[in-house]
């Protein structure tokens, strides 16, 4: 029998929950303790797990309990600060939920951080394991649509950073990880919604092109009007031979290509929290090789600054920002119209005499390769 790991839970929300599920449900893992700072929080998790011992706070858990895994599941912004408390255990193994922290820069310290020691860390981007959304990567990664050129994403009752970042991180890893060139984001913010401790759009569109094309066109909002008859999400993947539609957590895809000309949908079997207890005994193998990868936490990272980098487009009056974030210099606001007339008074430029773009000329071409074949 393989080695049981002792594990605590920080927060006890929607992650939360889907961690002590997954944890439960896993030979793996021994569930023992939960901190969460509400006690009707605590109160629910004595009630669903007995002999599970509940805290007020990760430091008085931490002092208690201490465990072989600590899932990091409060609200981002404590991220940082909850992660840096579970360093100073003996730890073997730790989750952090996604988005890894409130800012690309406290997610790349995170990520620092358990590097340092060598620890195996798991971010549950649920995609990444579903076997609906899997399937599309493998399919995508083969060529079965061509060169992807487009991925639209629709995404009601949500917001770029909260459920946005799972979005994005599937599109990080549809791409390969290929460099983004720039994020442009736009967003109304008029009714002052807030989510998971964060302030979040009531509307946003978010743009961003990889260096070789691929471009990802986002719309997430409170209330988004979709394209079709759907629930919450929608992606549409477009390649130059087929696209592929799927439907968010939805386990079914629809892949339109030469080999199903009429469009063919995929349908799978859906399992209760199962996507946590993937992750998690994923974490448990890296943990028994003591051998940890960072391949996940990377990509969510790479997320992070795509999410910070629409933010700081909206900021900065919707320009481009172009990655890395850290390099970006907001630039001066300028007192330009566009969709005015021009009165042919005060500067500017006549964009009909543009010299090409030094960008335009030999751009790489992503999955040549398999275009070709
Ligand atoms: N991977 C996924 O599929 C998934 C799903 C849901 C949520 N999440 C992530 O989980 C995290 C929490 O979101 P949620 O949906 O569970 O929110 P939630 O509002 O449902 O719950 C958060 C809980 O954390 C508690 N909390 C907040 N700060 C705390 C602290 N410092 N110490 C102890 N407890 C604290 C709150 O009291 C609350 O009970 C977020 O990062 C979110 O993005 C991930």
């Amino acid at each position: 029998m393989s080695h049981q790991y002792t594990a605590a839970v920080i927060g006890a929300g929607l992650g939360g929950r889907a961690s002590m599920a997954g944890l439960s449900a896993s030979p793996r893992f021994n569930l023992v303790a939960v901190a969460d700072i509400q006690a009707e929080a605590r109160a629910a998790v004595k009630e669903l797990y007995p002999s599970v011992r509940t805290f007020p706070d990760h430091a008085e858990l931490f002092a208690a309990c201490p465990t072989d895994i600590v899932c990091v599941s409060t609200w981002p912004p404590s991220h940082l600060e909850v992660t840096q408390a579970a360093l100073q255990l003996p730890l073997r193994g730790i989750l952090v939920e996604k988005p890894l922290a409130d800012s690309f820069s406290a997610g790349r310290q995170i990520l620092e951080l358990i590097r340092a020691r060598n620890l195996p860390i798991a971010v549950p981007h649920g995609l990444l394991v579903a076997d609906h959304s899997t399937q599309v990567l493998q399919r995508v990664h083969g060529g079965e649509i061509g060169e992807l050129k487009l991925v639209e994403i629709q995404c009601t009752g949500w917001d770029i950073i909260n459920a946005g970042i799972h979005w994005l991180n599937f599109f990080v890893e549809l791409t390969e990880r290929e460099p983004v060139e720039y994020v442009l984001a736009a967003c109304d913010a008029s009714t002052r919604t807030y989510r998971d401790n964060m302030q979040v759009e009531t509307l946003a569109v978010t743009y961003a092109q990889t260096v070789s094309g691929t471009r990802v066109v986002m719309n997430t909002g409170d209330y988004i009007t979709f394209s079709e008859q759907i629930d919450d999400t929608l992606f549409r993947l477009i390649g130059s031979r087929g696209t592929i539609d799927f439907y968010g957590w939805e386990p079914r895809y629809r892949l339109l290509n030469a080999s199903y000309p009429q469009g063919q949908m995929f349908e799978f079997e859906r399992g209760p929290f199962v996507l946590h207890q993937r992750h998690l005994e994923n974490l448990a193998a890296q943990m028994d090789r003591a051998q940890p990868d960072y391949a996940i936490p990377e990509g969510s990272l790479a997320a992070l600054e795509l999410c910070e980098a629409a933010y700081v487009s909206i900021r900065n009056g919707s320009v481009p920002v172009p990655l890395p974030l850290e390099d970006f210099t907001p630039p001066s606001p300028v007192d330009w119209q566009p969709g005015l007339p021009y009165s042919g008074q005060g500067g500017g430029r006549n964009g009909r005499l543009l010299p090409p773009h030094p960008q335009q000329i030999d751009r790489p071409v992503r999955n040549a390769q398999s275009e070709e074949a």
